[in-house]
């Protein structure tokens, strides 16, 4: 009996302490297996956070380049004016990537008319008009105009030429051709279409005039076999086959007669006047005056001639016009004033004088006056201050080592730098 109940009793306390020690081992595997679970969520999110920051370093580049697509689709052109189809004119700028002509694109493209403009590249630059490029009403044709050109306009503004000596020089049978065989074509297009066209002709037809200050009726002086020539006379025959046209075609003209002219964007060491002075100041390198410096220069800022020109292309004026500043200078005050204006401590120095240097260049400009309506309104400091402000951001690219095209140097032999 005792026995029988001792057995119950152990089998009692082995079923209890089977029962705890089952308990015990239960909640082990719970812990461990909660352990393992949480263990694996950590990895999980470790993991999770390794491949969201592999795929985030892949796809910040391509946000970089849809912002950079969106900036190129939604870009900021200047602010251009709404015409009507009755006074939005079709209008052909050739030349339009050099200086002058990318100033005219500018006014004319803000006023709203429609440009093409054509160019080969010999001096003119794209960047000179990149900020038009992708506009719907801005059209940019890379064109020699020695070649035919088929296009449909209402205007012609024919600028195409290389215009200073070292440009011109430099191959000066092209420069013929230009002016002549360019011109030819341009006034056969404007025939064509019914376009009117107006030329950008040159004080230069003057030579070293005889007359001072040069009215349009002076005939000129000039040496028509001299390195100049090309240029110069080019320019006359130019003028010649636009009053051809006028008379016997019946064609639509209108002549500029173009004085020194200067402002941002005209080329960096062509060997002009306002250009060599500013770098000169601006490098810290003397100032080269050749002769005394008491030969007398007028310039124009740019802004002022792409004034007269568009309103000698809407006149009635088919007869040549003076476009420049007849406010004279002598080469020693254009000196000194820029040196002042760059805040400069170069020295101004005297070379031998040029030969075929013309003492006075001023336009008389009386018939502007009174048949356009048209002056020169910039302060020279003011225009001057521009010139130097783009000269300065110039000369910091070329330190970056961006790139800025040189002119080609003049292929003649002998000749220097003249007070252009
Ligand atoms: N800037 C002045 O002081 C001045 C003075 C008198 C006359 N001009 C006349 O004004 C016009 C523009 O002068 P700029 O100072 O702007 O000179 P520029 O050299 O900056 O511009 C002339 C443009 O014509 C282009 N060109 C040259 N030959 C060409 C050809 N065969 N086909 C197509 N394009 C050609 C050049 O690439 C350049 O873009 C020229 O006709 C020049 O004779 C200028």
């Amino acid at each position: 009996m005792l026995s029988q109940a001792l057995l119950r009793l152990a089998s009692a306390v082995s079923r209890r302490r089977m029962k705890l020690l089952l308990g015990i081992a239960l909640l082990a595997y719970v812990a461990s297996v909660w352990g393992n679970l949480v263990n694996m969520r950590s990895l999980q999110e470790n993991g999770d956070l390794r491949i969201e920051s592999k795929i985030e370093e892949i796809v910040e580049p391509l946000r970089e380049k849809i912002r950079d697509l969106e900036k190129s689709f939604t870009q900021k052109y200047p602010p251009v004016k709404f015409l009507s189809e009755k006074d939005r004119k079709r209008i052909l700028i050739t030349g339009g990537a050099g200086f002058v002509g990318s100033h005219l694109t500018d006014k004319l493209m803000m006023d709203g008319h429609e440009v093409t403009v054509v160019d080969n590249f010999f001096t003119g630059r794209k960047r000179n008009v990149e900020h038009w490029i992708g506009h719907e009403n801005f059209e940019l044709i890379n064109h020699d105009v020695v070649e035919p050109l088929y296009i449909e306009v209402d205007q012609i503004y024919h600028l195409a030429s290389p215009a200073s000596p070292p440009n011109y020089m430099y191959n000066p049978i092209k420069t013929l051709k230009t002016n002549t065989i360019g011109t030819l074509n341009m006034l056969g297009l404007a025939k064509r279409v019914g376009a009117r066209l107006l030329l950008a002709s040159t004080s230069e037809v003057y030579g070293d005039p005889e007359v001072h200050p040069q009215t349009e009726d002076y005939w000129g002086h000039v040496n028509p076999v001299g390195p100049r020539a090309c240029y110069d006379e080019g320019k006359r025959v130019a003028e010649t086959m636009c009053y051809a046209y006028m008379k016997q075609e019946g064609v639509e003209v209108r002549v500029a007669r173009i004085f020194n002219t200067f402002g941002p964007r005209m080329h960096m060491n062509d060997g002009r006047v306002v250009s060599n002075f500013i770098l000169q100041a601006l490098q810290g390198e003397p100032l080269t005056v050749y002769g005394s410096g008491s030969q007398t220069r007028a310039f124009q800022y740019v802004s002022d001639l792409v004034n007269g020109l568009v309103a000698l292309m809407n006149s009635n004026v088919s007869s040549p016009v003076n476009l420049g500043n007849p406010e004279e200078h002598t080469i020693l005050e254009f000196a000194q004033l820029i040196k002042n204006l760059v805040g400069s401590g170069s020295e101004i120095q005297f070379l031998s004088e040029a030969q075929d240097d013309p003492q006075k260049r001023k336009p008389d400009i009386k018939k502007a006056k009174l048949m356009l309506g048209w002056e020169p309104v910039v302060p020279l400091e003011e225009g001057l201050n521009k010139a130097i402000h783009y000269f300065r951001k110039e000369l910091e690219y070329q330190a970056n080592n961006q790139y800025i095209p040189k002119p080609k140097p003049a292929r003649i032999k002998k000749g220097r730098t003249r007070h252009n």
